[in-house]
């Protein structure tokens, strides 16, 4: 075995105490994941598996929707078999519903042998991981398109949640295979990553987590993007990376109530791990919480701003601003609003002759808080000064080093502010300086 070094074991701690407040708030939570045909081919297979299995070790409840598109095709291929898409859906007649049938069976026995012989950590938990299948779809044929008429390609009629919840409670893994029988007794073949949208919908599972062989998401101004909103899949023309049939599915999903989705590169190392037990993940995290009134402020909300900070101010945790400082700096702020009130602020102060912004006067009402709020707002923010071309951004707070901390903040010293920012530094109020940079020089 290697030995560690120091700077190995600061990692070490370091990620611990990062993923902490992780392992804690995943514990007994459902996730749906969805893993493409490509991933089980993929040389990263066997540490996705064991990814998952850890997952189940700290107590998450699975459910693995797996498909097979490439074993498919290489099978339909080999026999012969022409293979006929209307609208990206395959024409599934009965000479490929036998070669769709093998195919899934193998990928299905190859996920279940890959669980089984674990050859790294968490190997020991490998003997008790149960993993369980069942009779929980119902599928109907879709049926003609554009005058063709699909034969045994299906979709999802009916889910029995009762029964998938049953089992969630007794197996660590529930395997979702994309095949189901109609009520005539007819077998069909289904879309799995639709399948896996929706069963994380009828369950209302806490995550949907899609592997995908592009999971960074890059915006038309290329800036990569590591939260959005449904809001913004809405347009999908605008982002580059994943699948479209990927994105589609994300925003499905969180329309229809899966408060987050993360996207997942399929062919890289860990890459669930870093997502879901880091602050700012490797990913795309799509979160459903409902940002969509995430806007520029204007003069009308100088009223609402007001009501949100001036408690803050009065207890010494923002810097007090007048009404009228407020007016003239309008154009710095963003809001968050719901139902007309307005639940989050934040301003950036560019110092452009220093490549910085400040981030100031970043407030969540009360009621709002550990929802995320925060967190999107932070990185609307952050993007604002990115698109304005500064590289850095600084935060000065008495109350909230470690939430920045966390999200990628480092602590720094008054020197390292631009120099017009230090001749206003207070130092009554002792803020503590942080910085983050946002693009390296
Ligand atoms: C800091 C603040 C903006 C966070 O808003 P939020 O919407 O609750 O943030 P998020 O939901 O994204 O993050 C919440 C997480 O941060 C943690 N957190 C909140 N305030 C924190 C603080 N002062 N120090 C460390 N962690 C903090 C929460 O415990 C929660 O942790 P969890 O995810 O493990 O449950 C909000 O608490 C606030 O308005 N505070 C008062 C104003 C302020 O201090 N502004 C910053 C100075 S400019």
């Amino acid at each position: 075995m290697s030995k560690w070094t120091p700077p190995d074991q600061q990692r070490f701690v370091g990620f611990m105490r990062e993923a902490s407040p992780y392992l804690r708030a995943h514990r007994d939570q459902t996730f749906v994941v969805y893993l493409g045909g490509e991933a089980i081919d993929a040389a990263s297979f066997p540490q996705i598996v064991q990814d998952l299995a850890l997952l189940c070790g700290i107590g998450v409840k699975l459910v693995l929707v797996h498909g097979a598109r490439p074993q498919v095709e290489a099978r339909l291929r080999s026999a012969g078999i022409p293979t006929r898409l209307v609208r990206d859906l395959r024409v599934t007649d009965s000479a490929s519903l036998l070669e769709v049938r093998q195919a899934v069976t193998n990928v299905r026995y190859a996920l279940e042998s890959q669980f089984a012989h674990m050859t790294g950590p968490p190997q020991a938990e490998a003997e008790d991981l149960r993993i369980v299948g069942g009779n929980f779809i119902t599928a109907q044929p879709v049926g003609v398109i554009d005058g063709v008429d699909l034969e045994f390609t299906g979709e999802t009629r009916k889910l029995d949640v009762a029964s998938l919840r049953g089992q969630l409670k007794h197996a660590d893994i529930v395997l979702i295979s994309p095949l189901a029988h109609s009520p005539t007794g007819e077998l069909f073949s289904l879309n799995a990553l639709d399948l896996a949208t929706e069963t994380a919908m009828a369950l209302g599972a806490s995550k949907l987590v899609l592997y995908t062989p592009q999971a960074e998401v890059q915006d038309a101004q290329g800036v990569v993007r590591r939260q959005l909103t449904p809001h913004e899949l809405r347009e999908p023309a605008a982002l580059n990376g994943p699948p479209a049939t990927i994105l589609a599915s994300a925003l499905k999903a969180s329309e229809g109530g899966v408060e987050r989705v993360h996207l997942v590169a399929s062919a890289a190392d860990g890459a669930l791990l870093l997502e879901l037990f880091t602050r700012d993940g490797v990913g795309t995290l799509i979160s459903s919480v409902p940002f969509d009134q995430l806007r520029p402020a204007t003069i009308g909300d100088v009223g609402g701003i007001l009501g949100l900070i001036e408690p803050l101010e009065a207890e010494g945790v923002l810097v007090k601003r007048s009404r009228e400082k407020l007016e003239r700096e309008i154009d710095r702020f963003q809001v968050m609003v719901r139902d007309g009130a307005t639940v989050a602020c934040g301003a950036v102060y560019p110092y452009r002759a220093d490549g910085m912004a400040e981030l100031a006067c970043i407030a969540v009402d009360p009621d709002y808080r550990r929802s995320g709020y925060g967190a999107v707002l932070l990185d609307a923010l952050e993007r604002s000064a990115e698109l304005a071309g500064l590289r850095e951004v600084f935060v000065l707070t008495t109350q909230t080093t470690h939430w920045f901390q966390e999200r990628g903040y480092v602590r720094s010293g008054i020197e390292d502010l631009p120099m017009a920012r230090q001749a206003l530094y207070n130092y009554q109020r002792n803020s503590v300086v942080l910085v983050k940079v946002l693009r390296p020089a």
